[in-house]
């Protein structure tokens, strides 16, 4: 039975993930037990939670989980101890949990203004760190990841899972060895209607008794909390921004492009595999919708490269067309032998409709070096081993994905094209390098290690 990420706090869940934990094998002895902790685990962090727990060989324990809603907190804990007999310590602040002795690795799902704060206090603590996507909330906050790794010698992984897909591996290993020659354009796109629609609108209100707002906002500046005035279609919310509509505001989430958008952008720069761009241009914006969202709802981004070669990433919450029945998220990559559509294959340029495309046999001899399980369990492949190229990716291209994201937001906001130097991660733009970074709120500033 497939849960959905929305399904773990409920009775059928506990049952399913009791019936797992009877299922595993042997447990491992206490040098090779991993003891997780998850922070954030109102939607997303629920599958990490499963993914652990579900984890065949018995040597992980969901030893930690914070939130700083209390109702999910106090579900968690129950619904983990049920499963695995062994009650997980249960934190609200997240300071504490990457303090604690009793804990080696920190997975996070809170939204994305905490992501680089939660993977550095976590490293700074001696955990290694699976981090959700996408890794910053801003460009110069993920250099300070990539350099926390560095620094104190651990790992990270960042939750974009098709890194794990293996004949997605298989394929873009093939993509890099030139089997479609040269790759010059690579294309994301997200065109995801359902759940997308108008989020209403907000007052300031009161605050529920079992939300630590303070926390919650945590880096962010303070703000009052917003209860919803103008309702959208019946949806119940504690608030205006939580949970989930946060992605919609600029101080809490990167919008589409950085919701959904960061999973195909992250493919697009796998495969590209540029680096920085040497320009961004990004424009659109939020139609059809009354409400109080900020961030755009129809974005067309094109990133330049030193080569001369191009990035192109479309959002488009109000619906599409599905290009080559592939779904409503996709990407595709033009060599200058033929090009790659993900889920479909390798084809030639030969002229003619869709359906009579030449697909370009994929070599017998190509293989994915990837049959290592899930992105949990990559990631705790790569703790026990301690090398990062046990997990699916590098912090670095983490980084790189995610800057692609933050980039092409900062161009959409100043409605300019921007020329951007990928060694010192700044532009050529005063105004524009303003939105690099953030102003961090008091007793929550990600430290700078670069
Ligand atoms: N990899 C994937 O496929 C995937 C899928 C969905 C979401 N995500 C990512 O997961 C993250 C969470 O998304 P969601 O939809 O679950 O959001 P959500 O708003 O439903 O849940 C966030 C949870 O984090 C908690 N939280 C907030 N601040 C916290 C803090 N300081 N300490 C502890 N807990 C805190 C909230 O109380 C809430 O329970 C997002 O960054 C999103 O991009 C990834």
């Amino acid at each position: 039975m497939k849960l959905s990420r929305r399904q773990f706090i409920g009775s059928s869940a506990a049952a399913v993930i009791v019936a797992g934990m009877k299922a595993q094998g042997n447990v491992l002895g206490a040098n090779n037990r991993v003891r997780v902790a998850t922070v954030g685990f109102n939607g997303r962090g629920n599958a990490h939670i499963k993914g652990f727990l579900e984890m065949k060989d018995g040597g992980v324990e969901v030893a930690g989980l914070c939130d700083v809603d209390a109702n999910v907190l106090a579900n968690g804990g129950k619904q983990v101890e049920k499963a695995s007999g062994r009650a997980p310590k249960l934190f609200k602040d997240v300071r504490e949990l990457c303090a604690s002795q009793d804990i080696d690795a920190v997975t996070t799902a809170t939204p994305n203004h905490w992501h680089s704060l939660v993977a550095i206090l976590g490293m700074q603590g001696g955990k290694d760190v699976y981090v959700e996507k996408p890794m910053s909330h801003n460009v110069w906050e993920g250099r300070q990841v990539v350099a926390a790794a560095q620094k104190y010698g651990k790992i990270v992984q960042h939750g974009t899972q098709s890194r794990s897909n293996p004949t997605l591996i298989r394929d873009m290993k093939l993509i890099h060895s030139g089997f479609i020659g040269q790759i010059v354009e690579s294309r994301g796109y997200v065109y995801k209607n359902g759940n997308r629609g108008s989020i209403g609108r907000g007052t300031p209100g009161p605050v529920p008794a079992w939300l630590d707002w303070s926390l919650w906002q945590g880096p962010a500046q303070e703000k009052p909390f917003y209860v919803k005035t103008i309702n959208s279609g019946g949806k119940k919310q504690a608030g205006m921004w939580v949970p989930y509509d946060w992605h919609y505001n600029w101080e809490y989430g990167n919008g589409e492009i950085g919701n959904q958008g960061v999973h195909q952008m992250d493919i697009a720069c796998w495969g590209h595999n540029r680096g920085m761009p040497t320009r961004v241009h990004s424009a659109g914006g939020r139609f059809g919708m009354n409400d109080d969202g900020m961030t755009p709802n129809t974005q067309a981004t094109t990133f330049a490269y030193a080569d001369g070669s191009i990035l192109t990433f479309e959002v488009r919450n109000l619906g599409s067309f599905q290009e080559m029945d592939g779904g409503d998220c996709g990407n595709s990559f033009f060599g200058t032998k033929g090009f790659y559509v993900v889920g479909k294959g390798f084809f030639t340029y030969k002229q003619g409709r869709m359906d009579q495309r030449e697909a370009i046999p994929v070599p017998k001899d190509a293989i994915s070096d990837s049959d290592e399980g899930n992105a949990f369990q990559r990631f705790v492949n790569a703790v026990r081993s301690r090398k990062q190229s046990d997990a699916p990716m590098s912090v670095l291209d983490a980084h790189i994905s995610c800057a692609h994201c933050h980039l092409g937001n900062i161009a959409y906001r100043l409605g300019r094209s921007l020329e951007f130097d990928g060694q010192a991660e700044r532009f050529k733009d005063a105004e524009a390098n303003k939105m690099i970074s953030r102003d961090y709120r008091k007793g929550f500033a990600v430290p700078q290690l670069a």
